[in-house]
């Protein structure tokens, strides 16, 4: 996916907010202590995950875990907030440093974050999905619900067929597309 339409995906995520319709959906999805959860998020993430369950819905794939999970999966970006210089790093590093990130990623000792500022991004991105996990089985998700949040960064393996796997499929397709 090239920088232009990475940042076009990013400009136009932080000028947006979900409709009264888009809060209709959401609450008709999730019981109340998961509505409670996706509140915690920023306007431009709830409109993000929206589309993500939008566009699973549009595909028939409206098994209520996945939707669920696809509502809340970026839950976990609220434990550590970025700013917006480190959200535009993260685009860029990503795109023109990919081994580096990894590495980052990988490396970083998260409790010297603040010492190692510029890599925190990359490793608050590669973390955020098993804290939204976490979050998300405080406030009373299902199992599979919660296994879909903490593997939506992961890679599913060729010769995965279980139904979590395939739900899994379905849920990075529809986040990629949002
Ligand atoms: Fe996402």
């Amino acid at each position: 996916m090239g920088i232009i339409y990475r940042s076009g995906q990013f400009w136009q995520a932080l000028l947006v907010s979900p409709s009264a319709d888009d809060m209709e959906l959401v609450r008709s999805i999730l019981p109340s202590e998961q509505w409670q959860l996706f509140k915690k998020m920023s306007p431009a993430e709830q409109v993000h995950c929206i589309k993500t369950a939008r566009c699973l819905i549009k595909k028939e794939h409206r098994q209520p875990d996945l939707l669920a999970a696809a509502l809340l999966h970026d839950v976990g970006k609220t434990v550590y907030p970025l700013r917006l210089w480190e959200r535009v790093w993260l685009v860029i590093g990503n795109t023109f440093f990919p081994k580096w990130t990894a590495r980052w990623r990988r490396e970083t000792d998260f409790a010297a974050l603040n010492e190692n500022y510029w890599q925190r991004v990359f490793v608050v991105f590669h973390r955020h999905a098993g804290w939204g996990a976490d979050l998300a089985k405080q406030a009373g998700a299902s199992p599979l619900c919660v296994n879909l949040i903490r593997r939506h960064q992961d890679e599913i393996s060729m010769d995965a067929n279980s139904m979590e796997d395939r739900l899994l499929f379905y849920l990075q397709e529809a986040d990629n597309l949002s």
